[in-house]
């Protein structure tokens, strides 16, 4: 077994934190505070290639491995979760989907725009009656000749606002229940889609989330990604690779909690010496340490087996189920050793808190993860 990382991961990781230090860091609280999409951040990623890190070349994108993706996931969420989120989204959600499942056809017109960053993706698969149970799809595809015509709502879709273009989820066949989804590669600017309300979020505020109105969308068969009814199987195997995203997002997160509680704990005097001296603190840290440690370690085992194309559902889940869970602890504890300091907004403290929340959340809650888990535990 070896635990060190190869020249690629380790020049992604340091031009990751360079750049997330130098450029994102700084932008952080005000992004929070405004809400502002980071425009100026997202086309630097794209010159990085860290939007589309894992696709070939050959289609635009930087042409590294899943591992480099969750690395540069990481040091970019430790400095921006609402960043790290807008680069998960294109990144997993939506290359990845049309690499694996598009044709020869769609992946020239769409993947490379999107890996290369030119263009920007969202992933319409949530709707209002159907979050946890994705197979409930009422968003409906009807044939007509070489098109299919799309009616329905998406809600709760990251990126929406600033998207090109949607992986989008659609019922062909409400009789099949989930083997009747398909799935398709929509641009945004067709006749009949439009954006619904922008949704106030608790945090990630710079990640824009809206839903989506498909009102007589007329979509080309040739967009469709698989065959018809193959669109639950697309989205759950999406879900694969986007959970480990989002379980680096939540490493992120949870090392820039502890980081900023260990520097705080250095520099605070209570009782005539630096809070870090005394053994609660102390133990606070190394718990958050540990713990990071832990669920870093099982994101890169979900990430390595999607670069060696095994099966990863149940690791992917596991990964994204204990990162976002560390994360919360890892923010509690922040705020706890900043004290009342950790509960105004002058530190970014209390930001990782509500940063943080939602990655127990999105892309299946931890009960969803859990569900997965013990699937593939019962099943063998
Ligand atoms: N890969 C391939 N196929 C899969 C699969 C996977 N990972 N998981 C399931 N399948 C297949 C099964 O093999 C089965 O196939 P057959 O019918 O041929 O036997 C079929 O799919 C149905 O499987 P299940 O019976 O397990 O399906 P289910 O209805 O019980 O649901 C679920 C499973 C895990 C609950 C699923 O619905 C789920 O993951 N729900 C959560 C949805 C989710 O994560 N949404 C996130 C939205 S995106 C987002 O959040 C983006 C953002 O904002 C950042």
């Amino acid at each position: 077994m070896v635990f060190d990382l190869t020249d690629e991961q380790r020049m992604i990781q340091e031009t990751a934190r360079n750049f997330a230090q130098k450029e994102v860091l700084p932008k952080a609280a005000d992004l929070d505070e405004t809400g502002r999409f980071p425009e100026d951040l997202v086309r630097q990623m794209a010159e990085l290639g860290f939007l589309g890190v894992a696709v070939p070349e050959e289609h635009g994108g930087a042409g590294m491995d899943n591992v480099c993706y969750a690395i540069a996931m990481e040091e970019i969420s430790r400095a921006c979760a609402s960043t790290g989120v807008i680069m998960s989204v294109n990144n997993s959600l939506v290359c990845d989907p049309i690499l694996r499942f598009g044709s020869d056809d769609i992946r020239r017109e769409y993947l490379a725009p999107l890996a290369s960053g030119r263009k920007l993706g969202c992933f319409g698969l949530t709707e209002p009656g159907a979050g946890s149970d994705a197979g409930a799809q009422k968003t409906t595809a009807v044939r007509d000749g070489d098109s299919y015509i799309v009616n329905g709502t998406k809600n709760f879709i990251t990126n929406a606002p600033q998207a090109d273009t949607c992986v989008l989820f659609t019922m062909t066949d409400k009789a099949r229940a989930h083997k009747g989804i398909t799935a398709f590669v929509v641009d945004m600017k067709w006749k009949g889609v439009s954006l619904g309300k922008l949704e106030k979020k608790m945090g990630i505020k710079a990640s824009a989330t809206s839903s989506i109105i498909f009102e007589d969308v007329r979509v080309p068969a040739k967009n469709r990604l698989g065959n018809e009814g193959d669109g639950f199987k697309v989205a759950m195997s999406t879900l694969d690779g986007g959970r480990i995203g989002i379980a680096a997002q939540a490493v992120g997160i949870a090392r820039a909690a502890m980081e900023d509680a260990l520097a705080y704990s250095r520099d605070r005097k209570q009782f005539g010496q630096p809070i870090c001296e005394f053994q609660a603190i102390q133990w606070m840290l190394a718990d958050m340490a540990t713990e990071i440690d832990a669920a870093r370690l099982l994101t890169y085992r979900a990430a390595w087996m999607k670069d060696r194309k095994m099966r990863h559902s149940k690791e992917s889940s596991m990964a994204k189920l204990y990162a976002s869970e560390v994360a919360m602890r890892a923010a509690t504890k922040g705020i706890q050793i900043h004290g009342g300091y950790g509960y105004i907004k002058e530190y970014p403290a209390e930001r990782h808190f509500r940063d943080a929340k939602i990655t127990e959340i999105y892309e299946g809650t931890s009960e969803i993860q859990r569900m997965v888990i013990s699937s593939a535990l019962i099943k063998g």
